[in-house]
């Protein structure tokens, strides 16, 4: 769940809704740990932002879980309306569940608006994030 008491979404303002959306992305979801390649040094990869990264960690338990997170720049695969409903329910398009450690969002409708209009301003990754076959099977 987040919480978001001092973001202000001003509708049909686009350059205030991309900077609401970077807010909430890089400051109270924090998309990057998990979408954003680091450098050896540990460091965010900034030429390749949220464009997708194998995960640095994994349960000690076998558990549904997801080796490496897509890339979100551009926030590919996505129209509007079904990224909007993706970022409220938590719930893909083809109604498969995301697996951990994807959170579940249950976001407002102008927060989910915010973050769409702010990863739809980055440009997408050329080349995919390296992630397991059947990850691409499930979108
Ligand atoms: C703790 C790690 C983590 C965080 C934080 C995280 N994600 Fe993810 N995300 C993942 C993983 C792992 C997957 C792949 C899930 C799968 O393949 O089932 C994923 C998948 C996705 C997808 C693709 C769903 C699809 O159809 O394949 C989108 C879009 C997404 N995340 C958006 C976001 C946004 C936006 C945020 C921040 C508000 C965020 N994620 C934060 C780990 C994370």
């Amino acid at each position: 769940m987040l919480i978001v008491g001092s973001v202000s979404v001003r509708a049909g303002q686009p350059a205030d809704l991309v900077a609401a959306g970077r807010h909430l992305v890089e400051n109270v979801g924090m998309c990057q740990d998990c979408h954003s390649p680091r450098n050896p040094d540990g460091s965010f990869d900034r030429a390749r932002w949220l464009m997708g990264s194998p995960l640095g960690f994994k349960p000690l338990m076998e558990m549904p879980w997801a080796p490496a997170a897509p890339g979100i720049a551009g926030f590919p695969g996505y129209t509007d309306a079904q990224a909007i409903e993706f970022l409220m329910t938590g719930k893909r398009p083809s109604g498969i569940p995301v697996r951990p450690p994807m959170p579940e969002y249950r976001l407002k409708r102008e927060e989910a608006a915010a973050v769409v209009a702010y990863l739809r301003s980055l440009s997408p990754a050329a080349t995919p994030t390296p992630a397991a076959p059947e990850q691409a099977a499930n979108r």
